[in-house]
């Protein structure tokens, strides 16, 4: 196959975009400006008008929210091991231990049960991954919180605008995290947001956003630069308001490949769930790795997330090996594949996806 692949990603950025950033850098408020106090009010809507705190990457908000709930030393944080792996490096940047928990079949997210079993007097938190942009199952995992007074740190970093019933994603936490790295259902270059219900728990996370302080050198606490700047705001703003759009167009592709394909495994979306489809990902039953060179020679991209679930990563192994026997984690790990899904797909290349897809050899 000549010429690129169908890309799994394609970020925009339009000239909307263009003129956004360029209007703020000509203002030459830059920094910490308007761009973000308007741009937090703006994602406040997306969640039923929590407060929201922009930060410079999903990683920092995490990393935020797990130091404002004051989670740290001796603190364990049970997280899914297949996720990407800044979900437990904020863990660990704040000094708590990362448990890892197996997932759902279905949903790829967390398993319930199996967080329950890996609840210790030592857990602070549980730190559920909607991933891929499918909700994680909160219905049972935020009273298995309460029962046992832990918090609840939501990584929404892929599930901008998914929910579950009328509950969108973000709301469902003490804390949730979201990114708007480029690849993201939208983006700002580089950014994140976290949104709290508590005034209390924003104003910190503000303070540690900004080495301690609100008026400037009346420092109230050790704090970091993690501060977004206004053009990245900016450039969130206008994705902000394609974002509901770009969601509808996403599901209209994947109602489109659950329909064509039939050589794969296509994405299971649980009972109430408003998938949002960061990533539109199957399971190969087969060989995955010779799927995938196969999609490519015919032109169609396609990605591994994730080839290694955390647990197996060197920072994470244990003496030297995996910690944790965790089967659904390791068996998604080797038959995932995610296929294009953004908006931006024509329909043309939408139905070479799927009959690329249903010319894999071995299929179920
Ligand atoms: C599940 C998950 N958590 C956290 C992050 C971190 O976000 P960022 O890249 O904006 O730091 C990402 C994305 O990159 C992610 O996919």
């Amino acid at each position: 196959m000549d010429g690129a692949l169908i890309p799994t990603a394609r970020p925009v950025i339009g000239q909307a975009e263009i003129d956004a950033a360029v209007r703020v850098l000509r203002s030459g408020l830059v920094v910490q400006g308007p761009e973000v106090a308007a741009f937090e009010d703006e994602f406040s809507a997306l969640v039923d008008g929590r407060h929201c705190v922009a930060v410079n990457s999903g990683t920092s908000a995490l990393h935020l929210a797990v130091l404002a709930l004051g989670v740290g030393p001796g603190d364990e944080v049970i997280v899914p091991s297949f996720s990407f792996a800044a979900t437990a490096n904020a863990v660990r940047l704040a000094g708590a231990e990362p448990v890892f928990a197996d997932i759902e079949r279905g949903s790829f997210c967390l398993d319930p049960a199996a967080v329950a079993a890996a609840i210790t007097p030592r857990t602070a938190a549980i730190m559920p991954v909607h991933l891929y942009g499918h909700p994680a199952p909160m219905a049972d995992l935020v009273p298995l919180a309460a029962r046992h007074g832990l918090a609840v740190i939501e990584d929404a970093a892929q599930a901008h605008g998914a929910a579950l019933g009328d509950r969108p994603v973000g709301t469902f936490g003490a804390a949730a995290c979201f990114s708007f790295y480029p690849t993201k259902n939208m983006h700002s270059l580089e950014g994140g947001m976290i949104t709290t219900a508590d005034a209390g728990l924003a104003r910190t996370l503000r303070l540690l956003r900004n080495q301690g302080m609100e008026q400037r050198y009346a420092n109230e606490l050790v704090g970091f630069n993690l501060r977004l700047t206004d053009v990245a705001a900016a450039i969130g703003r206008v994705q902000l308001r394609q974002l509901p759009g770009w969601n509808a167009q996403r599901q209209d592709n994947a109602k489109y490949l659950d329909a064509r394909i039939t050589a794969a495994v296509v994405p299971p979306v649980a009972d109430a769930a408003r998938h949002v489809y960061h990533q539109y990902t199957v399971r190969i039953l087969g060989d995955r790795d010779a799927a995938q060179a196969a999609l490519a020679r015919r032109g169609v991209g396609a990605a591994v997330y994730y080839p290694t679930p955390i647990h197996r990563l060197r920072p994470y192994l244990v003496g030297g090996e995996p910690g944790w026997a965790l089967p659904e984690t390791d068996r998604a790990a080797a038959q995932v594949l995610s296929l294009p899904v953004h908006p931006s797909l024509t329909a043309d290349e939408l139905e070479r996806v799927a009959d690329a897809v249903n010319s894999l050899a071995g299929a179920p």
